[in-house]
Order: structure tokens, then sequence, then C-alpha cells
């Protein structure tokens, strides 16, 4: 084994939690021939197959499951040695893994930047992906910190509320609803629906309100992304709820209108999350203070009220 590089073993890791190799070209950014090399030379070094093809699916063996949690527990070592240099630099260098869900890229990478022209030297990566993808990075620890919607009760974490982020009822301006006074929900569920895909947070949160009114969704379509929601909402294909935030960016003025519904805005909150037994670098220990500050920091700058205040609400852990 001496002779495999740290370089098959994350190539190896990816595959193994992506089950795919496919997958983890992509993360890696390899070619699939370059993926297949290496896990050819480490399978050579190991002598025993590290995975089990049926069909199209591919499985570890014995020797493969061994080799995966050794893996992380060569990854947790270098990562804590990493941490300790970082330290003993102060915050001169170092690196910064975030991970938020696609409603928070409006205003993450804003907070990173000036983060990143008071600490020049350190490394930034973001990765934006949806509640359910950003949850699964959180059980598998692959960044510092998370930015959701929601602190996922199933995972044991440190997390609180940060900022707020209200949900609207978004409509296109020419909708017979826009100058309507306190409309009920009942009115909105009898419109044509946009929902986000499987696995969105902000459509969890959208399933649950009509769900505690006893109401059913008249689902036209579902979108994968913010964006593609408030095109169609634009084009007259139904209404939506989305958080004020996604208003923020790429909004064509004047084209969206927010729908006055009993009940609304629903107050919700972006957390931070981490796991509980992670020790947090000092790199994402001061991020985690630019963070309790973005109520500060944040202006709007749609010239739609996204009004944000300072609101830490103790919440329950885990
Ligand atoms: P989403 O998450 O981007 O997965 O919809 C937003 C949220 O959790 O509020």
């Amino acid at each position: 084994m001496r002779h495999s590089t740290l370089r098959q073993l994350e190539v190896f890791e990816s595959i193994a939690r992506l089950g795919s190799f496919t997958r983890a070209a992509e993360e890696l950014f390899l070619t699939q021939p370059t993926v297949s090399m290496q896990i050819k030379k480490l399978t050579d070094e190991v002598g025993l197959p590290l995975f089990d093809q049926i069909g199209k699916k591919i499985y570890l063996t014995e020797a493969g499951r061994k080799l995966y949690q050794t893996c992380h527990s060569v990854f947790e070592h270098f990562e804590h040695f990493e941490m300790a240099v970082a330290d003993m630099k102060g915050l001169k260098a170092g690196k910064l893994k975030l991970a938020v869900v696609t409603t928070a890229k409006y205003f993450a990478p804003r907070l990173l930047g000036m983060f990143c022209k008071q600490y020049p030297g350190i490394d930034v990566s973001l990765k934006v992906t949806n509640r359910e993808h950003a949850l699964e990075r959180l059980i598998n620890n692959q960044d510092d910190l998370y930015i959701l919607g929601q602190p996922p009760k199933e995972i044991d974490t440190v997390s609180e509320a940060f900022l707020d982020n209200p949900l609207v009822v978004l409509a296109p301006v020419d909708h017979p609803l826009v100058n309507k006074k306190k409309i009920s929900l009942k009115r909105i569920a009898e419109e044509p629906f946009l929902l986000r895909e499987q696995g969105s947070g902000t459509r969890i949160a959208t399933e649950r309100i009509f769900s505690k009114h006893e109401l059913k969704l008249n689902i036209r379509m579902e979108l994968g992304s913010n964006e593609a929601i408030k095109q169609a909402v634009i084009s007259g294909l139904g209404l939506s709820i989305l958080s004020r935030h996604t208003l923020a960016l790429d909004t064509p003025f004047g084209q969206l209108a927010v729908l006055d519904v009993v009940g609304f805005p629903i107050e919700r909150h972006w957390h931070y999350a981490y796991l509980s037994d992670k020790k947090l670098s000092v790199v994402a220990e001061a991020f985690l203070g630019y963070l309790k500050q973005a109520p500060k920091y944040l202006t709007d700058s749609s010239g739609i009220n996204t009004k944000v205040k300072y609101n830490r609400t103790a919440l329950p852990r885990g």
C-alpha cells in the first residue's frame, strides 16, 4: 500500500460515497479514464478487488469497505494537521469550505467577499446545492460550515439562526390578485402552483404550510431552481412561494409582485450548522463571526423591500 497515493484514496472515497465512477469524475474534475486508471492502480496495490459491479450498480467489497473506513481516518488526520498549521499561521492562510442551500446564494457570496477582503490569504470554496444534498454533505463531513433554511433534526449538529428568511407568495404583476388585500391561503390553493424539486427546503416549507391548513396544492409544474420559478411566474404559468431573498438578484424589475396573503410573510430564519463533534478551524470560527453579524453587513440591493433584521432565536439543537 505504500505506493498508493492520497489522490488514489480521494478518487476511491468519492466513488464509494457517490456509488458511481461518473459522478466521482465530475466531483473531482477528472476524466473517466483517469478515474478508472487510479482505481486500477489502487486495486493492484491492495491485491483484492475493491468494487463489485452488478448490472449498472457498484458495491464495495469487504476490502473496499475496510479501505473506505481507513480513508476517512486518513483524511481526518490530514485535516487536523492542516488545521494545526493554519492555527500556527493565524488567519494568514488556510481553507474555508462552505456549503449553502440554493436560496442562500443570494447573500452568502457577499459575506464571503467581505471575509476574503479582510483575509486575502484564505482559500475559499462555496458549494451551492439543495437541502437534501447539503445534508448529505453535512453527514459526510465534507465542508466546514453549512447554511440551511431549517436546522437538521435527524443529525447531531450545532446550529443557530442568524438571519431572517421570510417566505412570500409571488405572482406576475398583471395577476388579478395583485392589488387584493388579505387573500386567503384557500384562494391561493385554487391557482396553478409552481413548486421546487424534491429535496428542496423551500418545497418542504411550502408543502408544510398547505398541509397545516389542510389544503391541497394545485401543482402545475416542478422546477429545479429559484430562477426558473421566477421566470415561470412572470410568464403566467402559476404562483409560487419563495424566500424574499430570491428577489435580491436577477429579478426583472417590476415583473413580479408579492401578494398580500393572510399569514404571510412566513417568518423563517437562516441557520448555520456543523456536526456537533467537529472542531472548527480558526478560519471557520472567524467566518462564523461574520455570519453572526450578517444582518449588519447585508443591505438590500433589489429595490424590493428585503429588510433583514438581526434575529437570533434560541433553537433546539440537532
Ligand atoms: P432550498 O433550501 O434551496 O433547498 O429550497 C432553502 C431553504 O431550506 O430554505
